[in-house]
């Protein structure tokens, strides 16, 4: 297992080409499954979780290659099947049901376990294929559904669900009739992934909004598609700016994706000029302390909440972070704490106390955005962190300690 060693206290300079979106690349992998052929993407990002759901739609039966633009093959589909060994490793391959149903009339999808960061149930996507008319039933741990073919249905989220809505979306696209979701994601993600269907044949309006109707086809045509950059990638280096006083240039992003982190970040000081696709973040001496509370988009994104909980932890006052998505997203404030950080928590309330400074010290990644947060503290504090597990990191940050050396961060990988 590898570790990463990062010596703090170095402002960092200098630009970041910003990666293409994990969490807009995975739906439209699964979205290959609706129509047999060669979908072509650029601009996937080379990730663990990329690669698992390559092999989740190799084990079905699709081919694809490494190359850009990375082609992926559907002609071939024969097993309907996620088993539990790749969706315990990324529950995002839960994706794969709306399309399997909807295109091969059948599922077989493990059901995703405990997690991390919460319980994250399924029921939602469940209940909406239901609505639509498959039979969903629940055997030895893994989803079964079947349907002849979906029927449109009105569906209601009790809650606003990013890949439930992608996946009932998706699953819409090929049934019969129209197919209204109400209380749907609003995410980028969401948008990037309907875009893609309707250039497939998909009939969808609505997007952006929180009511998406889809009206179904019989069939859908596969295209090219690029992968929207990664909103979340972006606004960590906008942090990692703003935590070592540095100033960064982010190339290859999209500032309108990035509203509600801006908005936080220049309420902490940090200085932020966003122009065609760069956004330019200096660090202003000060941080100052702010709060935040996580929302769906276009709120503040819960996948940002450990980095700015890092930055807050070096701010001049009080801040309070309060978690609405995850109940259990904190695993990344014991380890900030042994690096020195004053935090206390209730329930999903975060009470962090800016301190003068974090000193390195052995910390444990326990997820993707807590064990980002932890290379940003340590980019920040005093000697050297050392942070173990980064299997969590690399499934959703590209080449990160490439891209933080390249602009002047002292950071190495290790092999333990
Ligand atoms: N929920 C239910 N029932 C459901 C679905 C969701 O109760 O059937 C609850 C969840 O437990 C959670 C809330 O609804 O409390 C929102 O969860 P959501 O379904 O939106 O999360 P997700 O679709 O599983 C995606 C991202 C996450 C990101 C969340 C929230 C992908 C592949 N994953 O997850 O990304 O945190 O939306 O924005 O798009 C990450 O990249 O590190 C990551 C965890």
């Amino acid at each position: 297992m590898d570790k990463l060693l990062i010596e703090g206290g170095r402002p960092l300079s200098g630009e970041v080409p910003i990666s293409g979106a994990k969490n807009a690349a995975l739906p439209l992998m699964a979205a290959s499954l609706l129509a047999p052929g060669r979908h072509t993407f650029s601009n996937i990002p080379v990730l663990r979780d990329i690669r698992t759901m390559q092999r989740l739609l190799g084990h079905m039966g699709a081919s694809s290659d490494e190359q850009e633009p990375r082609v992926i093959d559907t002609h071939d589909i024969h097993t309907f099947e996620a088993p539990y060994e790749l969706v315990k490793t990324m529950r995002a391959s839960v994706l794969v049901l709306g399309p399997l149903v909807a295109r091969h009339r059948e599922a077989r999808v493990s059901l995703p376990g405990g997690c991390a960061i919460g319980a994250r149930p399924i029921n939602l996507h469940l209940k909406g294929l239901e609505q639509m008319g498959a039979d969903v039933r629940l055997e030895h741990g893994y989803v079964i559904a079947r349907a002849d073919r979906l029927k449109g249905a009105s569906i209601f989220f009790d809650q606003v669900t990013v890949t439930g809505t992608e996946n009932l979306m998706m699953a819409a696209t090929l049934a019969q009739g129209r197919t209204t979701l109400h209380n749907a994601a609003r995410e980028p993600e969401v948008a990037a992934l309907a875009e893609y269907l309707c250039r497939m044949g998909a009939r969808i309006e609505g997007v952006g909004s929180d009511t998406i109707t889809i009206d179904g086809t019989d069939e859908l045509t596969p295209r090219q598609c690029t992968v929207i950059p990664d909103r979340i990638e972006a606004a960590t280096y906008m942090v990692a700016a703003g935590i070592t006083n540095g100033h960064l240039k982010l190339t290859r992003c999209r500032p309108e994706h990035l509203g509600a982190v801006t908005e936080k970040l220049l309420a902490a000081g940090l200085l932020i000029e966003s122009r065609d696709d760069t956004v330019e973040v200096r660090g202003n001496g000060e941080i100052l302390s702010v709060g935040v509370k996580t929302r769906p988009f276009p709120g503040f994104p819960t996948d940002m909440q450990a980095q700015f909980m890092s930055l807050m932890a070096l701010g001049n006052a009080t801040s309070v972070i309060v978690e609405q998505i995850f109940e259990n997203r904190f695993m990344h404030v014991l380890e900030l704490k042994r690096m020195g950080a004053d935090i206390e928590l209730e329930g999903r309330t975060a009470v962090v106390k800016g301190v003068g400074k974090l000193s390195g010290a052995p910390v444990m990644a326990t997820d993707l955005r807590a064990s980002a947060s932890l290379v940003l503290a340590g980019l920040a504090a005093e000697g050297t962190t050392e942070i173990s597990r980064i299997y969590h990191l690399d499934r959703g940050y590209e080449a990160i300690e490439k891209k933080l050396a390249a602009v002047g961060a002292r950071i190495w990988r290790v092999r333990e």
